[in-house]
């Protein structure tokens, strides 16, 4: 998908990094005219929807498809039985995500009628028309031989168990027990996260377009077009090169797109086996058996000295994984990252549940491992008679805590200052219970935030043609990140040019390689090879023109160029070993208001003060780090699947009962990005920030509720009921 600025400013200087830049494909998205992967027309279009198994283990016994084949309009009824055989079925059971996160197909879908967890599917129904196949759908009559099933986190802890890949992560260093019998204060507690879920606006949609000449294009929802289209070449045994993936557009995925959902590969056999075009798409309460965040518990011994300095630190974590296939996160590293400590275990593990795969969602590891010990963190400082965050200074560290290294920048202590002095921290005071507003209680809290900041393999090209049209292309995605903007301003700037003459081409498998958009790692990656490209031309110009170039003399010196253009291209690669680390950080504070006879529990206000390197558009920043924040203000008060264990069943699967908030919800925030000047993190210097936003977010607020409150709720989220 090629997006030009639609609204070009009224000046004709070039934006450059770090102007606060609206979206360039934002007119296009609010006029509709921004076409989603179930948006694409083809020609003698099929829709499939999904039949979903009604319980959690077992087998299927009989699926009766008569009626279904029966409804006028039903083309086909694909099930385990009748469903075209491609190598997927073949494919190995997976132990664990590989290196690149889950980078390979899920585990086969109407493969044998097993049925490993409630939701999965069982049939996909394909008709001439929505409405038919989905009246279809529930004319399926299944019955089923059930086995015993538990979703309970809590009763898996027995079959707890590290995978091969994590066991590397659980450290042991120094004498925990010596250090908390000799601290001054410690705590030992055990913190929770309920299950969540994604709930992006856009639903998971597949349409594949059959072109009937062994070519195949997919428009897809998900977070990279390439990883998409090696993951559906490997599945169904085809030419890379013949499957053409598209994601022009992506409503929202925070993880759930990283690899394609069920449904890409649902209408991937059903175009294989009827040779025609297909569309699938979820609905909302499909969505909440498609990937989540596993729950979590996360038992924690901390100590500290007289003045706060941690003397030890255990913490011994396990989320939740499928029976079906291994899940894994990084909990337990980043605490020990972000604060040395002499005397310190890590123990990460995963215990199986009956349920569909976690996978990954917005900051993976750290949203939960870093706002469950930053929660922790408050209770110890609580412990020692000191302010949260005095305890957070007297920790803060210039090396990475478990490899030693210094960081390449780590602005974080002018962060906590920047934030305290902003949200006025010094006026809070240290007791719980002792701020009131009216009828409120009020409470302060704060914690930190710490991400990775990442460097992937990207390539970009950049061609400058006879009119003085600049186009950048990588098959980058942009998931409503703002990937258009940054890149045109990148490229706008590294030339020069004015908005209106840059066009970015991406969200196409065929493009110069890009990772997924995932791990925050888009606009350090794609980015600098966006700018180094662009720089390519630059030279080329110079040396047609023998010397400095203006924007208006571009367009005839494309024109001299063999073959009427000036073209470059760059790849950009993962940082050699240099003795450094790498993360963004952030301070969060919240205050909060508690209605002392109902509980009720309001945020007036949040503030975040991130150090993420530089910032290409202060504008689109700001705002992935609001979301973070909005996430987090869920994932402290509201967010949680409620399962119905007898029947393994989420039962609020639908955006009435799974409560995220909304604009009531959401009062003052305010985004301060300090400045953190960093010339080794990427080549550009930039870090990402997609996911920091998240981080401590959560527990800021938590740790405002006991603020409060002075009750300390160790159970996220906090909902009313367990203030009372
Ligand atoms: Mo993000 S969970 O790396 O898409």
């Amino acid at each position: 998908m090629t997006q030009a600025a639609e609204h070009p400013g009224r000046n004709s200087t070039s934006p450059g990094i770090g102007t606060p830049l609206n979206r360039i494909e934002g007119v296009a998205k609010v006029t509709g005219q921004a076409r989603y992967a179930a948006e694409h027309p083809a020609e003698g279009l099929l829709y499939g929807v999904a039949v979903c198994a009604g319980i959690a283990r077992g087998r299927i016994r009989s699926l009766d498809t008569a009626g279904t084949l029966n409804t006028p309009g039903v083309v086909q009824v694909l099930t385990h039985e009748n469903r075209p055989h491609v190598p997927w079925y073949e494919a190995p059971a997976h132990d664990d995500d590989d290196a690149a996160g889950n980078a390979k197909p899920p585990v086969p879908l109407l493969l044998d009628g097993a049925i490993m967890y409630s939701g999965q599917p069982i049939a996909l129904v394909v008709a001439e028309t929505f409405e038919a196949a989905r009246r279809g759908a529930m004319q399926v009559e299944a019955a089923y031989d059930t086995l015993p099933h538990n979703t309970m986190l809590g009763s898996a802890l027995a079959q707890r168990f590290t995978p091969a890949a994590k066991a590397q992560g659980n450290i042991v260093r120094g004498d925990t027990q010596a250090a908390l019998d000799d601290a001054a204060a410690r705590i030992d507690s055990r913190y929770e996260l309920a299950m969540e879920h994604h709930n992006p606006m856009e639903m998971h949609a597949t349409t594949v377009q059959w072109h009937g000449d062994g070519r195949l294009t997919v428009h897809d929802k998900n977070q990279g077009s390439q990883n998409a289209q090696r993951q559906l070449a490997q599945a169904f045994g085809l030419e890379p090169d013949s499957i053409m993936v598209a994601n022009h557009h992506v409503g929202g995925a925070f993880g759930s797109g990283l690899r394609p959902g069920y449904q890409a590969y649902l209408a991937m056999l059903a175009a294989l086996m009827l040779k025609r075009s297909v569309r699938v798409v979820m609905t909302r309460q499909q969505m909440f058996t498609h990937v989540h965040r596993p729950a979590a518990t996360q038992e924690m011994r901390l100590a500290c000295d007289t003045r706060g300095k941690l003397q030890a630190m255990e913490v011994i974590a396990t989320t939740s994984t499928a029976r079906i296939e291994t899940y894994t996160e990084n909990l337990v590293k980043w605490g020990a990252i972000a604060y040395p400590c002499d005397n310190l275990r890590l123990d990460y593990a995963v215990a199986p549940i009956d349920t569909p795969t976690p996978g990954n969602m917005r900051a993976p590891g750290a949203a939960t491992g870093v706002n469950l010990l930053e929660m922790a963190l408050d209770e110890l400082a609580y412990a020692n008679g000191m302010d949260p965050l005095a305890l957070r200074l007297v920790n803060c560290s210039d090396v990475d805590g478990i490899s030693g290294l210094p960081f390449t920048s780590k602005a974080l202590k002018k962060a906590y200052e920047t934030g305290a002095e902003r949200f006025g921290w010094h006026r809070r005071s240290h007791e719980p219970r002792s701020m009131r507003n009216g009828m409120e209680l009020s409470g302060w809290g704060m914690a930190t935030g710490i991400w990775e900041a990442l460097v992937l393999h990207a390539s970009a090209t950049a061609t400058l043609d006879t009119q003085g049209i600049l186009t950048v292309r990588s098959a980058a995605s942009d998931i409503g990140t703002g990937t258009y903007t940054i890149m045109a301003q990148i490229a706008a700037g590294a030339l020069g040019l004015p908005l209106e003459r840059v066009r970015v081409e991406i969200g196409e498998s065929p493009l110069p390689d890009s990772p997924f958009a995932g791990g925050s790692a888009m606009a350090a990656s794609v980015g600098a090879a966006v700018h180094r490209a662009c720089k390519g031309i630059a030279r080329q110009l110079s040396e047609l023109a023998g010397g400095p170039v203006g924007s208006n003399d571009m367009a005839k010196l494309a024109a001299r160029a063999p073959g009427g253009r000036i073209e470059a291209s760059a790849t950009v690669d993962p940082p050699q070993e240099d003795g450094k680390a790498r993360n963004t950080h952030s301070a969060v504070f919240a205050e909060v208001c508690v209605d002392e006879r109902l509980s009720v529990i309001r945020v007036p206000r949040l503030l975040a003060c991130v150090a993420a390197g530089r910032i290409i558009n202060p504008k689109t920043a700001r705002s992935q780090v609001l979301g973070g924040l909005v996430m987090g203000m869920g994932m402290a008060l509201q967010e949680e699947a409620l399962f119905d264990h007898r029947l393994g069943r989420i039962m609020n699967h639908n955006l009435a009962e799974y409560h995220v908030p909304c604009h009531a919800d959401v009062h003052d925030m305010e985004v301060i990005f300090v400045d953190e000047p960093d010339g080794l993190a990427s080549p550009l210097g930039v870090k990402g920030v997609g996911e920091i936003g998240i981080v401590g977010a959560a527990a800021a607020i938590a740790n405002a509720v006991h603020h409060a409150t002075g009750k300390r709720i160790r159970t996220l989220p906090i909902t009313l009921d367990k203030l009372l």
